[in-house]
């Protein structure tokens, strides 16, 4: 893999508590990171204030906050979010086909209106904070996680959306099952050197991408770093070494 398409495959979390920090982030790193990743911490603290700045970097803006509501609310929504520039955003497969279209509806009209690039859409299908007993107690579900997992993202491929955010655990199932034209995208990223944190799932950069992650996230390995750029080419170099 070159450089470039190593940038590509890559998204940086930006879950900071400052926005001149996520500037910072932006600026520093945006020669290796084709995506950057916003989520409720950031979009609430300061909405959209970043997508120019990352925009002018020549980076794609995903935005992080899981839509689900009513499918007419979640239509709107989509459109604002491509409208207002963001390129790639998610829904929670939990809200059911007819929302998942209506979402990928909202996003196409306002890429055809705005001369936007298509749109990336994913589904969340089971966060990884739900454990099987939760699933089966809490929320009276007899399918095991897998099986759940598999179902709602067959569901979001119904509903024409791209893919889906998945851990490296359920990677391979998932393109078994969907096909390799479904984008998975792979949070739990840990190079082979940094700390696990609070991640349980986790897999190298190396290992998701020879399962077939189209893109990874990539987060506290490099913000928390004494030296971004020198964790992030370690990443690079570790990537070209494995695959
Ligand atoms: O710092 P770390 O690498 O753990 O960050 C992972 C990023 O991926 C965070 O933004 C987190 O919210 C997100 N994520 C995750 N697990 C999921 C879905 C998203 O860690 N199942």
């Amino acid at each position: 893999m070159d450089n470039n398409e190593i940038r590509e495959k890559l998204v940086l979390a930006l879950d900071v508590e400052d926005i001149n920090e996520a500037k910072q982030l932006v600026n520093d790193l945006s020669p290796y990171i084709g995506t950057f990743k916003v989520g409720l911490q950031l979009f609430c603290g300061y909405g959209l204030e970043i997508v120019n700045y990352i925009k002018e970097k020549n980076s794609n803006f995903f935005l992080d906050v899981k839509f689900h509501d009513i499918p007419n609310t979640v239509e709107k929504a989509s459109y604002n979010v491509i409208k207002n520039g963001a390129n790639f955003f998610n829904v929670h497969a939990t809200g059911g086909i007819e929302m998942m279209k209506a979402a990928k509806k909202g996003a196409m009209d306002a890429a055809l209106k705005y001369d936007r690039k298509k749109p990336l859409i994913l589904a969340v299908t089971v966060l990884t904070s739900i454990s099987q007993e939760v699933l089966e107690n809490e929320l009276s579900n007899k399918k095991t996680v897998e099986e759940f997992v598999i179902q709602l993202a067959k569901n979001a491929k119904e509903a024409g959306l791209d893919g889906v955010v998945a851990s490296a655990r359920e990677l391979k199932a998932i393109k078994k099952a969907l096909g390799d034209d479904f984008v998975v995208l792979t949070p739990g990223i840990r190079p082979k050197w940094s700390l696990k944190d609070d991640q349980q799932r986790i897999a190298t950069p190396t290992s998701a991408l020879n399962d077939g992650a189209d893109y990874i996230v990539l987060g506290r390995a490099v913000t928390s770093a004494s030296d971004r750029i020198e964790a992030i080419e370690k990443i690079y170099q570790e990537i070209k070494e494995g695959i």
